[in-house]
């Protein structure tokens, strides 16, 4: 049976030469037994006809936001909701402007608003429009919000210029619909533990110790995680987020905690260190609240080092994961800092990031980060942390020889 069987995708035709590809797009879906359901906007309606798209998905084609019959027998909320994934393809300039800025003046628009479902753009259109800055910008703005993109491809093209702007082969845009929708079981039976968010350190009972970290990049990472097949261990310090779907948590607040519960969810064949632990503990805990008062100086507090987490699970014994993944937050020298804390803490790859950028890596939504092995150096691009996560989940799958 094929990976999108029984899947449902929603098809956005938007205008261009390159919507004659949307056909054999369709046939291929329809191939794989995934369900097709077009919307044609009225500049897609200029290339291909709705008779055909109708012909080759099996299903009526939508076109109109204010057909009083959609609106009373499902809506057009409902279209973009009964979809598991919206696709685009091929997206114009015009639309992928329209979506950067939240427009809603037609029925593609509307849904692409409304939907909470995953988003894949296959962009088509001449290379100057491509590569003029309004939509590189367009582009950056939907990268961050976590839509992905497929293509374009490099070429001849029907205005006889010659660059990027070509849409993306139907094989591979079929290629990318199954990556979103059926990313495979590449970690099936493998265990793997990921930490996550800040740790706090109690001073007295109302006051404590903390970090700005929002948890975001690890939990993002459990997920991904988790849509591989593995069974993820998220040990989580106190965060604001939702515990992600498919994944084992344990809540934390201290770095003793988290050491303990990551040695209760040993063994495991791989350790991913998000957290940002807090490096230092009061020494001595107040059992009361510690009262200010006008004469007396200040208290002071004693500081006591933390447990290294990540460098517990990476020392060599038998439970030691097969791979230990640490991430580093550095203002200055990232590489050379990075290299150093991989052998410093003894695990295998560090994910290093710039935490002087300026959009904010602790607590934003996007990362740029590299990776380092024993091969080498690898530079991701800026990208949303859930983007990072499914990279990351991919090559820790790929170590783990799935
Ligand atoms: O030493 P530094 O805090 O820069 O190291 C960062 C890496 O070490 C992260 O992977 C973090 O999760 C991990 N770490 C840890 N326990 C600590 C301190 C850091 O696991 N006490």
């Amino acid at each position: 049976m094929s990976r999108l069987a029984g899947r449902r995708v929603l098809l956005i035709i938007s205008g261009g030469i390159a919507a004659y590809k949307a056909l054999e797009l369709i046939r291929l879906l329809r191939a794989a037994e995934c369900a097709v359901q077009c919307v044609l906007t009225r500049g897609g309606a200029e290339f291909v006809t709705a008779l055909s798209l109708q012909a080759l998905s099996e299903n009526r084609v939508h076109g109109d936001l204010f057909s009083l019959t959609e609106e009373s027998e499902m809506g057009h909320i409902q279209l973009s909701r009964a979809a598991d994934l919206l696709v685009v393809a091929p997206a114009s300039a015009d639309i992928l402007a329209r979506m950067a800025a939240g427009l809603a003046d037609d029925l593609a628009a509307t849904l692409l608003l409304a939907t909470d479902k995953r988003v894949l753009v296959a962009p088509a259109m001449n290379v100057r429009m491509w590569l003029h800055p309004a939509t590189q910008a367009n582009m950056a703005s939907l990268a961050a919000r976590g839509v992905t993109v497929v293509g374009p491809g490099v070429g001849a093209m029907a205005c006889h210029e010659h660059g990027p702007g070509r849409l993306a082969e139907p094989a591979e845009i079929v290629a990318a619909i199954e990556r979103l929708l059926a990313p495979g079981d590449a970690l099936a039976g493998r265990h793997v533990i990921v930490t996550s968010g800040p740790t706090q350190e109690p001073i007295d009972p109302v006051r404590y110790l903390a970090n700005r970290s929002s948890g975001r990049q690890g939990h993002a990472i459990a997920a991904a995680l988790a849509e591989l097949g593995a069974r993820v261990s998220l040990i989580s310090g106190p965060v604001t987020l939702a515990d992600p779907p498919g994944v084992g948590v344990c809540h934390v607040v201290t770095a003793a905690e988290m050491l303990a519960a990551c040695q209760a969810a040993l063994p495991a064949d791989a350790a991913v260190c998000c957290a940002a632990v807090a490096d230092w503990r009061v020494a001595e805990v107040a059992s009361q609240k510690l009262k200010k008062s006008a004469d007396a100086a200040p208290a002071r507090l004693t500081l006591l080092p933390n447990p290294d987490i990540l460098a517990s699970l990476a020392a060599p014994g038998p439970l030691r994961p097969k791979l230990v993944v640490g991430f580093a937050a550095e203002t200055e020298h990232i590489l050379a800092h990075a290299q150093a804390k991989r052998a410093r803490k003894g695990c295998d790859w560090i994910v290093a990031n710039d935490a002087s950028a300026p959009a904010g890596i602790m607590g934003g939504a996007e990362n740029e980060v590299h990776l380092l092995t024993a091969e080498g150096v690898e530079s991701w691009p800026r990208l949303p942390k859930t983007e990072v996560a499914r990279r990351l989940a991919l090559r820790i799958a790929g170590a783990m020889g799935g």
